[in-house]
């Protein structure tokens, strides 16, 4: 009745999915109506997909770019004359505008600001090689969290070594937050960046990345977001968050593997030298100099994946045709569902805080006894994929007391049956080793 009410049968199929999600939630987390625009999800029914922190599905919507693009469109970008390169050109430039309307930028005017690269890692690591060296003297500090990824983690160390700065930690209560007493103990007048993840890979916990950008800038220092975990799973403005730096992942936002963007603050980007040298990133050379293009080109040497850059515009396209609303509430209902179910397993022990909406898609837990490798493993035979390991987080691992453990991240296009297939195997896991 409510549906009718609601002028329901009129809903184009992508409105009345985002009703859904938004009204039916017990009903909707049943089965996943989004399953079906995933082919590998689609043709594998039986497949338990728990691992999209690590990478996400591709809609066919993506595929289809990609193939279109090498089907219609294929050439080098920017470099030919002719109509070919002049689409691939445009395709390139479009897909800069959308990303820098999706992280709450002015698509037009701040589009060069924002610099493809193949992820989240090069993004990092370019800030690491190309502000750093600049900035960093001895005794300075660079200041990030416990929780970083090793992408945020290890060009710091180099970029301290090299200088001869000091990597300083901020710390997370029991809870997983990095309180802003913990901010101000550790950021001070010797900070001359702080870099921090916006949503754990482990602990799935937003950090207040808005307030850390502000202390920062108190004392003069800029803020680095490795932005790999949020993008997908909630709406991102750089603006707001008050970052000079903000990074992220195309292959976790459902867009294709190696397309990543760095978006930096164009006064910064300026000032900075390249990372890479190469085709299409100069002015003019000369026998022995050579004059930086503007940005973003000067960042970006060599021939751009093209074809990738147009499947994440579609990725973003499709994103935002579901809307993270519709996303946002579907994915904390399966995180709830996942927190509660896992929670009635006497030997499991979930890692991180107790609040599910703590949890942005990612809920990492042990198994008592049983090595994180091996509970993958006998999932993996009842067709649930997690992932298990250090995650690329030892430092966070080592301050936990742990030196691995089981993690499921889910995205909107799970479904209970997905977590069910969870607990039955891991049920299964526990009376292989214990009858
Ligand atoms: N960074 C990815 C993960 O956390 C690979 O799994």
């Amino acid at each position: 009745m409510a549906k009718k009410l609601l002028g329901y049968d009129m809903l184009t199929p992508d409105a009345r999915r985002r009703w859904e999600a938004r009204h039916v939630q017990a009903s909707a987390l049943a089965t996943s109506p989004y399953k079906a625009d995933f082919p590998l999800l689609a043709q594998n029914r039986d497949l338990a997909f728990l691992d999209s922190a690590a990478t996400a599905q591709r809609p066919k919507a993506v595929l289809d770019a990609q193939k279109r693009f090498y089907e219609t469109m294929n050439a080098n970008a920017l470099r030919g004359l002719y109509q070919l390169s002049v689409e691939a050109t445009e395709a390139i430039n479009e897909a800069r505008t959308h990303v820098a309307q999706f992280i709450g930028l002015d698509g037009e005017k701040d589009a060069r600001d924002v610099v493809f690269c193949r992820n989240t890692s090069e993004a990092l690591n370019l800030i690491a090689h190309s502000y750093a060296p600049d900035v960093l003297r001895p005794g300075d500090e660079v200041c990030i969290t416990i929780m970083e990824h090793h992408s945020n983690l290890i060009p710091w160390q180099q970029a301290c070594r090299a200088a001869g700065a000091k990597l300083v930690y901020m710390y997370p209560d029991e809870q997983g937050a990095i309180g802003e007493e913990e901010m101000r103990a550790k950021i001070g007048p010797r900070t001359k960046i702080v870099s921090a993840v916006h949503v754990s890979n482990v602990l799935g916990v937003s950090n207040d990345v808005k307030l850390m950008a502000e202390i920062a800038h108190q004392f003069g220092a800029v803020m680095v977001v490795d932005g790999a975990q949020s993008v997908p799973h909630f709406p991102v403005d750089v603006t707001e968050l008050g970052c000079d730096f903000f990074a992220f992942s195309g292959h976790k936002v459902f867009g294709p593997f190696g397309i990543g963007v760095l978006w930096g603050r164009h006064e910064l980007l300026e000032a900075m030298p390249p990372f890479l040298t190469g085709g299409e990133m100069i002015e003019s050379v000369s026998e022995q100099d050579a004059v930086w293009a503007p940005v973003p080109e000067k960042f970006e040497a060599g021939t751009q994946d093209a074809a990738g850059i147009y499947a994440l515009d579609a990725a973003l396209t499709y994103v935002e045709g579901i809307g993270f609303e519709a996303m946002q509430a579907r994915e904390r209902a399966l995180v709830a569902q996942c927190m509660r179910r896992l929670s009635g397993l006497p030997f499991v022990r979930i890692i991180g805080p107790a609040d599910p909406d703590a949890h942005h898609g990612v809920v990492s837990f042990n198994v008592c006894g049983i090595h994180p490798h091996d509970v993958a493993s006998i999932l993996d035979m009842g067709n649930v994929a997690i992932r298990a390991g250090h995650h690329c987080a030892q430092p966070l691992l080592a301050h936990l007391g742990i030196q691995s453990c089981c993690r499921v991240s889910l995205a909107f296009y799970n479904d209970a049956g997905d977590i069910e297939k969870l607990i039955d195997g891991l049920k299964q896991t526990w009376r292989m080793f214990n009858e």
